[in-house]
């Protein structure tokens, strides 16, 4: 494999704050890496310095073999950017603004396989000061794929999007990295993280807290797994159906919480327990841990999210 991306000891400070401090990582040719982190963690800063919008302070930095703070025109045409915010200018149509950005790349797509990517078809003749917050943001991402980049930085793509368009944008993402690109993005959605990335790096306070891909993440926070139901009322005693439980439990009103470490022990319990009492359990449900709670775990620990 080629690497496509080589960072190490990163370091960038405003004033004297540091936003990003210190932080090695490396991406693969090919690859998706999601940068997760709360707000204010250096993730943007991160992008920028890799896409050559920011100067930093110290560290070796080489993204397609260059080093981005001195990559020249030939540099910026193979990478594709959707800034946080982009800001393209709102008295164009949809269209002009394409037309207009494409120029500046030497291989460009068609103003109309990218309207059909990004599902604005019917917009592209609409100012883009009418188009709605998550439509505006579908210009932004054609924006960054105009070029047809080989490699592509996304800083939170779809904040905005509707839930089904998130999704959809997920499949044109994927489709990027089936014909070998490489993506670096950022967001807050957990659950893109999950469906996209090959390897997540949680940033706080400027460092790297973890990293790996979405199951090593997994495997490595404790394992437990969240069994819950809605008790009905019964005239048996409780304790014959807590009291055996090696998880914690918690209620309210009817509603029980075990969180376990040995789920297949206490469901089996749970579950001969209702049968001999003759009830059945409301919204029974059994969940192993998800990415997102590893990460807000990892966050907490890192003492870095306040
Ligand atoms: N131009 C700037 N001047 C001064 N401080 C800045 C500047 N840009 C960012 N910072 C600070 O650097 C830190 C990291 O900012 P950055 O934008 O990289 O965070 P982020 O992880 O992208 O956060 P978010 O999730 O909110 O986008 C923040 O504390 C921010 O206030
Ligand atoms: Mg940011």
């Amino acid at each position: 494999m080629t690497t496509a991306i080589e960072v190490s000891n990163l370091t960038k400070t405003y004033g004297d704050f540091r936003a990003v401090d210190g932080i090695s990582f490396s991406v693969e040719e090919g690859e998706v890496l999601a940068i997760l982190g709360p707000n204010g963690a250096g993730k943007s800063t991160t992008v920028e310095v890799l896409e050559g919008h920011r100067v930093r302070d110290s560290g070796r930095v080489e993204v397609l073999g260059v080093d981005p703070g001195t990559g020249d025109r030939r540099f910026r045409d193979r990478i594709g950017i959707v800034l946080q915010s982009a800001g393209v200018d709102t008295e164009f149509t949809v269209r002009e603004v394409l037309e207009l950005y494409g120029f500046a790349y030497s291989r460009r797509r068609g103003v109309d396989e990218l309207l059909a990517l990004v599902e604005l078809e019917e917009k592209a003749d609409e100012r883009v000061a009418s188009l709605s917050g998550g439509q505006q943001r579908r210009i932004d991402l054609a924006l960054g794929l105009i070029g047809d980049p080989e490699l592509i930085f996304l800083d939170e793509p779809t904040t905005g999007f509707d839930p089904a368009a998130r999704r959809r944008s997920w499949d044109l993402i994927s489709n990027l990295t089936s014909l070998g690109r490489t993506v670096v993005l950022t967001t807050h959605y957990l659950d893109e993280a999950e469906h996209l990335a090959d390897r997540v790096l949680v940033l706080a306070g400027g460092r790297i807290v973890a990293e790996g891909t979405p199951a090593e993440l997994r495997a490595s926070a404790d394992a437990s797994t969240t069994i819950r139901f809605d008790l009905p009322t019964v005239d048996a005693p409780l304790s014959g159906l807590l009291d055996p439980l090696s998880g914690t439990v918690t209620g309210r009103d009817r509603a029980v919480e075990i969180v376990t470490s040995a789920p297949t022990a206490d469901l089996a319990h749970i579950t001969a327990w209702a049968i001999d009492v003759g009830i059945e359990l409301g919204g029974l449900s059994v969940a192993s841990r998800d990415l997102e709670s590893v990460y807000l775990q990892l966050v907490a620990e890192s003492g870095a999210d306040s």
